[in-house]
């Protein structure tokens, strides 16, 4: 099986997560857009549901394909959220934001009672860090912000550096207007730790650290689909 048909099958095992009349998040990234493709066939075929997209991107999906959206100011409290991952622990702890929409797709994950991650098996790691974890930062005082992160990463024994996340030769804007800095720091023993130092820099808009969200993973590989439940332990 090739990696988008491992997608698909994420997906697809997701939708039975869904019921009628749920209030959902949609993610952001390839995976998750192949759920929007599945979940727009039952809307077609009659699931009432609605949904806020994580990106400007998804929003484009979703209205292309006619899955019904509101926003988290009207509806600020959601049932579940459906969310690809660029890395998954055994906890559910995720690296995300390979595609930029890290901070919307934490809000949304946030405001979601549980969080169903879709992704092919080679995503799965036993300590966070293989993937350049992605930092959104203000763009005022960037520099400062970056030494900051560098110093709390140094305080941690996290080695590694970071890098402006361009595209087409300039710098990749959110969209939330923030700077994207990819963190090479390698294994994260204390993903907590990491966290609580991060949050703690002002120019530091959000990390891609999603720690206790995750309600569910469903990890497709060519033997099939591996599903991993956790605890929610923060949210609504
Ligand atoms: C988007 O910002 C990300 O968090 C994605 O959810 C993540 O990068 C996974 O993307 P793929 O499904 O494309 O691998």
């Amino acid at each position: 099986m090739d990696a988008r048909a491992l997608k698909i099958e994420a997906a697809r095992t997701a939708l039975s997560y869904v019921e009628s009349g749920m209030r959902l998040g949609i993610g952001s990234g390839s995976t998750a857009e192949e759920f929007v493709k599945l979940l727009a066939e039952k809307v077609a075929g009659g699931m009432d549901v609605i949904g806020v997209p994580t990106s400007e991107r998804t929003a484009a999906l979703c209205m292309e394909l006619g899955v019904p959206l509101t926003s988290l100011d009207e509806m600020p409290q959601l049932d579940l959220t459906i969310d690809g991952a660029d890395e998954v622990d055994p906890a559910l702890g995720l690296i995300k934001g390979g595609g930029g929409a890290l901070l919307r797709e934490k809000i949304v994950a946030s405001a979601s009672a549980a969080m169903v991650v879709i992704a092919d098996q080679s995503k799965y790691v036993e300590t966070l860090g293989r993937y350049p974890l992605p930092i959104e930062v203000n763009r005022f005082g960037l520099e400062t912000t970056r030494l900051a992160i560098l110093r709390v990463a140094a305080k941690l024994g996290l080695p590694g550096d970071l890098t402006l996340r361009m595209t087409r030769g300039e710098a990749f804007v959110t969209d939330g207007g923030h700077l994207i800095l990819d963190a090479s720091f390698g294994r994260i023993p204390d993903t907590r730790a990491l966290s609580e130092a991060l949050h703690a820099i002002p120019g530091v808009v959000e990390h891609g650290m999603f720690l206790g969200l995750a309600t569910t993973a469903i990890l497709a590989g060519a033997d099939g689909i591996q599903t991993l439940n956790a605890t929610r332990q923060i949210g609504v």
